[in-house]
Formats: C-alpha cells, structure tokens, sequence
C-alpha cells in the first residue's frame, strides 16, 4: 500500500436515470501533488469529485480515503474524511462574517469564543498566506476573497484533501496568481489538491499530473511533463482542433453603439469610468481589454441600464439609454451577456424553453394573442441545444441537472437568439470548454456580420486580438488607448493596461 496515497477511487460509476455520466473511473490523488481534472462541458468531472465530496453516492466502485476503505453517505461524512470541495458556485452566506462562514454548521460547543475563532484563522491564513480579515462581511468582500473564505473553511474543518472545481473562471489574473501560491504551499506541506479547469495555460503552470475524462470515460493519466497543451486537447475532444482563420475585417459606417464622455460610479461610490469615450460601428467587434476591475462591470451594466450615470450619455442608433428602464433598453435592441450569469435569471426548476422566454416575454414576436406562443419558442430552445451542441438529455426537464458549462451556453444562447442591433458579450467563454468557444466566437462573427455592434469585454488579449476589429483599453476606468489589431502587438496592450500603475 502506498502511504503517499490520500485517494484512490476505482471502477466508479455514477448514473441519473439510464444515462450513466461516470463510467469504470479510476482516479488517484498522492500526498504533495496538484492533480489537474479535464475534459469537455458535461464530461462528468463536477460528479466524480461531487461523489468524492460526498455529495453524491456512487453506483459502481470503490473508494479508499488515507489507505482506508470508505462508504460516504454525506459531505460531513467526507469532511470528516479530509476531503474538502470548494465548488462551481460558492456557497457562503453573504451577511455573515467570514469567521462565522467558516464556522457555520461546525461548532460544537453552545458558546462560541469568537476572539479564539478569529485567532486560529489568522494563523492558518498566515500559514499559506490566504489574505482575509475574519471579522469582516462577505457581501464586502471581491470573489477571491470569498473564495479564500471557502477554503479556510475546508482547512478549519481539517481538509487535507482540497478539491476546487473551475476556481480561476471568475477571478483576476492578479488574484489567479495568489490562488496559485496558497495551492503550492498547501501541495509542499503535503496537502493533496485537485483542479477542475478548462484552461490549458494553467495546467501547464500548477499540475504534476493530469487526468482526462472524456462523456464519463477516464482517457488517460499523465504527468505534465510528458504532455503537451496539443495533445492534451486531442484527449479530451478526441480529435484534433483548430482555431479558426478570422478574415474580413470590417469598417463599418453607421454607428450602433456610442459612448459619450460618461461617468459611472462603483457600489463603493466611487467613479469606475471617468470620462469615457468610443463608439462600436454596425458590423464591427469592439473588444475591451485591461484586467477586469477596471471599470468593464460599470461599463456594462450603465449601457443595460442596471447602473446609472453621473454624466455623458449612451446611445443606442442615435437613441440614449438614460432615464429608460431596462425593460426599455432591451426593446431598444440591446442584449447584454453578463459577467456575472448564475443568479442572473437562470430559474433551475424550470425547463430550457421557459428560460428562454423568461427575459423577453413581454414582446410581441413572442405572444399571440394574450398567450406566449410556446411551440414556436420551444423550436427556439431546440435550436439552441444543437447550435451549442447543449448536452441535456431532455429538452423539457428541469434545467438545474445541467453542467456548469453547458448552463453558460443556455445564457447565451438566450441572448444571440434575439438578433440584437447591440451586443454586450462579458466574458463569454468562461467555463467552455474548447470546441464550445469555438462555437461562441463563431456565433459573435456571424452577429458581426449581420450588422450587430458587438461589444467584447475579455481579459485574454490573445482572444482580443483575434476576434476584435478594433481594441479599447481600459485601466482604472480611463481609456488608455484605442488601437487595431494589425497595426498593435500583445505587449503594447500589456502596456496600455498597466500604464497608470507602471508611471
Ligand atoms: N443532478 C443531476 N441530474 C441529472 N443529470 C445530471 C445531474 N448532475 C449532472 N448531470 C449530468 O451529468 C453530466 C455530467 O455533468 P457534470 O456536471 O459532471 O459535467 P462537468 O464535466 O463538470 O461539465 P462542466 O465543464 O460543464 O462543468 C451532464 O450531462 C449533466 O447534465
Ligand atoms: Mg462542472
């Protein structure tokens, strides 16, 4: 028996219904390693890890926990097994403390000695360097650091087996890098780390082994040195893949989208844009790049409306937004993929049409009469599922048992069906897989093409480049500069983005 082994999982199945999402897995976790879980949207890496964590029991197959058969029937029961999961989807309460988050559910005592508390979690932030102030509230708090709270609380509960399914989708690449050195400590001092990711670049940064998984199968096992970003994608897709060649770059003449001169403040009150100015042209992707929290939020959501202006003005075809509703906003053309999409109107136990419907069901292509006409959209949703190639194995279940990935691609979705005249797209492909970004990008040359103003917020400048046929930076809520494509390279972008921090 191998004392270094923290897990050994062999021949685990797991099915809802007929359809079986794990089969015959075996997957193993060594003491001191970052083993890095891959594979497609809906390949079945959020329910093995979920039947580690005791979430869900597996239907086939056999775990051991610290060389230790175990039969787990609860997450407690894993946490009591040092496994602990920092999901997809974090799970704190937001008017608690961060102390009181971590302690929740935990304590056993009636009296809680709360100066103790906030002392033990000092010093285990100070151990792997996991920046938080306990007695501070987590609806203050940034994503890292309510992530940072999620994994305090697992090494509170004493985890010495961390999983994180798709950690880095929704922070910095600032606070990537600080995620990245607590795992390394936390991997020297002989904790074992399991990393859900979609993106290539980190794996080859933060793993010692990889496994692929590809609809429930285990392709393979590697060690990252062995492997190559390349043939890591052909395991996971099953056959090579290729970017596509973009051509075309368009000049548009009509102006979809203009921002004038506008100043938007953040929830602190403080201005996040000051002064900005650009327009995006009919037929014309314009991306925005700089490192998100520089003013991309505010952007956004002041052109949907959700946000108001202090000053300047946003025009729609000529028409400003300011003082209309975002009812009236979305009437006016403008469709608006947000950073933030789980909690933005994804209902679970609702079908896929019903979501679909759900924003725009007031409009009159969509009623007939005094009733909404749910064949046609239902025709609608389908379409969705085969153009996002959307794994669900029946259109009109609850959508809530879909996968991370394949939920994003439901949101957009919504949003591209609409033939917008304007389109917000934050972020689009967090959380896709490969062959599915493909599908996105795809998806916003083809609104391009037809007339769309496309607005593309991104903070992966490669992506930028590419898709964009001209380039707005932002940094600290200025823009730095307004370039094309051709005629700029990736490093003098690097430079506009960190131009008010380099002077
Ligand atoms: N509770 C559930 N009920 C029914 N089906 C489910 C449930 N949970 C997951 N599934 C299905 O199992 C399959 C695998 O889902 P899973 O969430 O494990 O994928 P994933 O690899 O994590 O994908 P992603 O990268 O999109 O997060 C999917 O087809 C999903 O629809
Ligand atoms: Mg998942």
């Amino acid at each position: 028996m191998n004392e270094n082994l923290l897990v050994a999982m062999e021949g685990i199945g797991k099915r809802f219904g007929e359809n079986w999402v794990n089969k015959n897995v075996d997957f193993s976790l060594k003491s001191g390693e970052i083993h890095a879980l891959l594979g497609e949207n809906g390949a079945g890496k959020s329910t093995l890890m979920n039947i580690l964590a005791g979430v869900y029991k597996q239907d086939a197959g056999e775990m051991m926990l610290h060389g230790k058969k175990v039969i787990l029937s609860s997450p407690k029961d894993a946490i009591s097994n040092g496994v602990g999961m920092i999901h997809q989807h974090f799970k704190l309460v937001e008017n608690l403390t961060a102390s009181e988050n971590i302690i929740l559910g935990y304590q056993k005592g009636l009296f809680l000695n709360k100066k103790k508390i906030e002392k033990d979690i000092r010093d285990f932030s100070g151990k792997y360097g996991l920046s938080i102030d306990p007695s501070d509230y987590v609806y203050h708090m940034s994503v890292g650091e309510k992530q940072r709270i999620e994994i305090l609380k697992a090494l509170y509960r004493g985890a010495d087996i961390l999983i994180l399914d798709e950690p880095t989708a929704v922070l910095t690449p600032q606070e990537i890098k600080e995620l990245f050195d607590i795992l390394r400590k936390m991997a020297a001092s002989g904790c074992g780390i399991i990393i859900i990711t979609h993106k290539m670049r980190e794996v080859m940064e933060l793993a010692d082994r990889i496994t692929v998984l590809r609809k429930g199968v285990r392709v393979g096992t590697v060690l990252k040195s062995q492997v190559d970003e390349k043939e890591l994608t052909e395991m996971m897709v099953g056959k090579p893949i290729s970017e596509k060649k973009i051509k075309d770059r368009k000049e548009g003449k009509e102006i979809g989208l203009s921002i004038e001169n506008i100043t938007i403040h953040n929830d602190k009150g403080i201005a996040a844009l000051k002064n900005v100015s650009f327009q995006v042209k009919k037929g014309e992707i314009v991306g925005i790049a700089g490192i998100s929290g520089n003013g991309q939020k505010e952007l956004a959501e002041g052109i949907a409306g959700l946000r108001k202006m202090e000053e300047g003005a946003i025009k729609i075809e000529g028409e400003g937004v300011g003082g209309k509703t975002v009812r009236q906003i979305i009437d006016m053309g403008l469709s608006f993929v947000p950073e933030d999409r789980i909690g933005t109107g994804l209902v679970g136990s609702m079908d896929l049409t019903d979501n679909l419907i759900l924003k725009d069901y007031r409009k009159e292509k969509r009623r007939k009469g005094f009733f909404i006409q749910k064949k046609k959209i239902r025709e609608e949703a389908k379409k969705v599922v085969e153009q996002f190639d959307i794994k669900i194995a029946d259109i009109d279940a609850p959508i809530s048992s879909l996968s991370g990935g394949n939920l994003q691609k439901i949101l957009l979705g919504r949003e591209i069906l609409e033939d917008p005249k304007v389109l917000i797209a934050a972020y689009p492909v967090r959380g896709l897989d490969i062959a599915t970004t493909e599908a996105v990008y795809d998806l916003l040359l083809k609104q391009r093409d037809g007339g769309c103003a496309v607005l593309f917020i991104s903070e992966d400048l490669e992506h930028i480049l590419r898709l964009s046929d001209r380039i707005v930076v932002l940094e600290g809520g200025t823009v730095t500069g307004i370039v094309k494509p051709g005629e700029t390279t990736m490093d003098e972008i690097g430079m506009m983005m960190l131009s008010g921090q380099v002077g």
